[in-house]
């Protein structure tokens, strides 16, 4: 099925996979993607074996006055000064971005859950504007990529392509940043949803990911050379499968090899034989591992994050020998089962391996598009939270923000 996969467009695959996956599915409840209702749910009938994709059950159930206030899982964390910038032209959940020096290329994503953004807005850190737009390939996925760059070429991998749960697809695509013009890649042997994927001395690494249902978590490991933009070689090699498989995992590229942070496993899926293939809620489970990939190719585990956060594929930036990360989702109140938001800004300094909490964002946000620029931490976009008071992801935004760090 694999290698048959590979040569559909994105349409086609994702009438294949769906049919193949779900046509002899029971129905299930729908989404609350973007859960604007105010009843609070509770998933029952957990089962850990992944595999076995359950489907989230979802009841009415009376949350006892304040036992668990919604808010318990911020931690205690620094005030940070922010100044909001200039929004980008489109609000975007589960996009990507790439800084390359001044510039912030910021790609894809949902404007709402039935939209889907198919182009480029650029960033200028010099002038802060928003200087440029251009289109991406129509066949290049719209969600959930995996992208990487060398500073001049911007890698992009697999990902979804169109609005609610549909489909992924396994091409890749690579942009020449200063022609501004695309080129493809081989693809990978199969499609992945959100894979972490970096560069490293010469092959680009896409590890994890979700499968073709959207929820299974892949644990495969590929690479290729590449070289100015360019495949050194024909087909993705097979590396030693990452620990722990899943989507929306920070990755980035150290001198000494890759690290992967956070993430999850499992994912909102189509509903079975919906034609638009809306999205319906999953069990799902939010890690704080974090697992560093060595030049032998072996993977090493490091110390966990402050708290288990996902959406943070493009939430980060190495700054003076540290990584920081803003905001993400962690794991679901323990009483109402809803979503909730991060809003502190995480730092791991990589020589004593440790983690700290340096700040809150304005707000809690999720698949935040980070970048730093002469001692300024920037981000945009993503879904916001409720309100100071409630975690649940709300509206999604395009707002600009930055903060000194010193
Ligand atoms: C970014 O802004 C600087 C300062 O205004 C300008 O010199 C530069 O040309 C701009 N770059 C782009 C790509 O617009
Ligand atoms: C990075 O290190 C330099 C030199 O030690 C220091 O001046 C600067 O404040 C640091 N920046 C951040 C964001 O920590």
């Amino acid at each position: 099925m694999n290698n048959l996969l590979i040569i559909f467009t994105c349409i086609l695959s994702v009438a294949f996979i769906f049919n193949l996956l779900w046509a002899s599915s029971s129905p299930s409840i729908s989404a609350n993607w973007a859960p604007n209702k105010p009843h609070p749910v509770v998933i029952s009938n957990f089962t850990p074996n992944i595999e076995n994709i359950k489907k989230v059950e979802v009841k009415e159930k009376k949350v006892d006055g304040g036992l668990i206030p919604p808010t318990f899982a911020d931690l205690p964390a620094p005030q940070l000064q922010w100044e909001q910038m200039a929004s980008a032209p489109v609000a975007r959940l589960d996009g990507f971005a790439i800084q390359i020096k001044n510039l912030f290329y910021v790609f894809a994503g949902y404007g709402t859950i039935d939209v889907v953004h198919s182009h480029v807005d650029v960033y200028n850190f010099t002038d802060d504007t928003w200087v440029d737009r251009f289109d991406m390939p129509k066949e290049m996925a719209n969600s959930h990529l995996g992208m990487a760059t060398d500073g001049r070429y911007i890698y992009a991998i697999s990902g979804q392509c169109g609005p609610q749960c549909r489909g992924p697809t396994a091409q890749n695509f690579v942009l020449d940043t200063e022609t501004k013009k695309w080129n493809s890649l081989p693809p990978l042997p199969a499609p992945r949803y959100a894979p972490a994927t970096q560069l490293w001395r010469g092959r680009l690494h896409v590890m994890g990911g979700s499968k073709e249902n959207r929820h299974t978590p892949g644990v495969d490991h590929w690479s290729l050379a590449v070289k100015n933009g360019k495949a050194l070689e024909k087909e993705w090699l097979s590396e030693t499968p990452i620990p722990r498989g899943g989507p929306h995992r920070a990755c980035a590229a150290l001198d000494d090899g890759i690290i992967v942070i956070g993430g999850q496993e499992g994912d909102f899926m189509a509903k079975p034989g919906s034609p638009i293939f809306k999205c319906s809620r999953r069990h799902e489970v939010v890690y704080t591992d974090v697992y560093k990939l060595d030049a032998e190719m072996k993977w090493k585990v490091l110390p966990p994050m402050p708290k288990p956060d996902s959406h943070i594929e493009s939430s980060w930036v190495i700054v003076n020998n540290s990584i920081i990360i803003v905001g993400g989702t962690t794991e679901k109140h323990p009483v109402t089962r809803r979503m909730i938001l991060v809003g502190e800004v995480f730092q791991f300094h990589l020589d004593t391996e440790k983690w700290s909490v340096i700040g809150k964002l304005p707000f809690r946000c999720k698949t935040t598009l980070a970048a730093f620029w002469e001692g300024w931490l920037y981000f945009t976009s993503g879904q916001r939270d409720k309100g100071p008071d409630n975690p649940q992801p709300r509206k999604v935004i395009g707002e600009m923000w930055r903060t000194k760090l010193s």
